[in-house]
């Protein structure tokens, strides 16, 4: 099967670099019109590369969404797919302790940095772009979550918190916008070779290839051929959906 997206615009969140910029380019090879929507300017020169579009956007942010929007809808007319990939993380234990005495932990600010890009990002980003696909009748919201959203992860209370919370809206928007034409599906990667993973310590690295059975953290190409399927028109049943890319891993303790 040839997935052709031509004619179709997509919108990718976080797509100056890592999973989010492969994104970017695959959709593009399919044939979609791509617009990058990333705080990060980076993202402007991928755009121009590609013949897209970019807006230089912090997801938190919802007047500063709501602009990108509209640049995006006057510059291209429509919005058919987005994917909201943009996602950061904050690690720290809930308590740290040393000899049964806590010395710190997880601060409140870290909670909510991750909390306003990974949750609200979504919630802001899809809320604004929803209406118009509604008035065309067709639409692909492909959120990221996480292994972490699925199983937790050691140090990660934000993040898991964060992850969870997004295969929970996944579920709802599933049910609320079939029938505008809309779907919406989740993909939970595991480890993928990006900056995000390169943060993770050497030994638990390691540690976490040795889980996997493929034997390897994952390249960002592979989570973004998951991401042009869910795209298509060819994917149109696939709705509600958890889609773990994660070479088979289960997160233990
Ligand atoms: N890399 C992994 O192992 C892995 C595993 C599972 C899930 N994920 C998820 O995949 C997504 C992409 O991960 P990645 O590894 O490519 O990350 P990355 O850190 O390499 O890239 C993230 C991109 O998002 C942008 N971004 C961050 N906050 C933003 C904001 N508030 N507004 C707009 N843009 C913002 C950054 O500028 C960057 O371009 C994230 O949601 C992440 O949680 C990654």
């Amino acid at each position: 099967m040839r997935i052709d997206l031509s004619g179709r615009v997509a919108v990718v969140t976080g797509g100056a670099r890592g999973i989010g910029s492969q994104t970017v380019r695959a959709l593009a090879e399919s044939g979609a019109k791509v617009v990058v929507w990333d705080r990060d300017p980076a993202g402007a020169a991928l755009a121009q590369e590609l013949g897209g579009v970019f807006a230089e956007v912090d997801v938190a942010d919802r007047p500063a969404v709501d602009e990108a929007v509209t640049r995006t809808l006057d510059a291209c007319g429509s919005i058919d797919v987005l994917v909201n990939n943009a996602g950061i993380v904050r690690d720290a234990q809930l308590v740290k302790v040393v000899d049964r005495q806590v010395v710190g932990g997880m601060s409140e600010s870290d909670f909510d940095a991750v909390w306003s890009v990974n949750v609200k990002g979504v919630f802001h980003c899809t809320q604004a772009v929803v209406p118009h696909m509604i008035e065309r009748g067709f639409g692909r919201v492909i959120n990221v979550s996480s292994i972490v959203g699925v199983y937790g992860n050691f140090g990660q209370t934000n993040y898991a918190a964060s992850k969870f919370a997004v295969i929970g809206m996944t579920k709802v928007w599933a049910r609320e916008l079939a029938k505008y034409g809309i779907t919406v599906n989740v993909v939970a990667p595991g480890f993928v070779d990006t900056e995000m993973a390169r943060g993770v310590p050497e030994k638990l690295l390691q540690e976490l290839i040795r889980r996997t059975p493929i034997g390897r953290l994952g390249v960002p190409a592979e989570v973004a051929a998951v991401y042009v399927f869910l795209a298509a028109e060819a994917s149109g049943f696939v709705n509600g959906a958890v889609l773990g890319v994660d070479g088979g891993m289960v997160l233990g303790t």
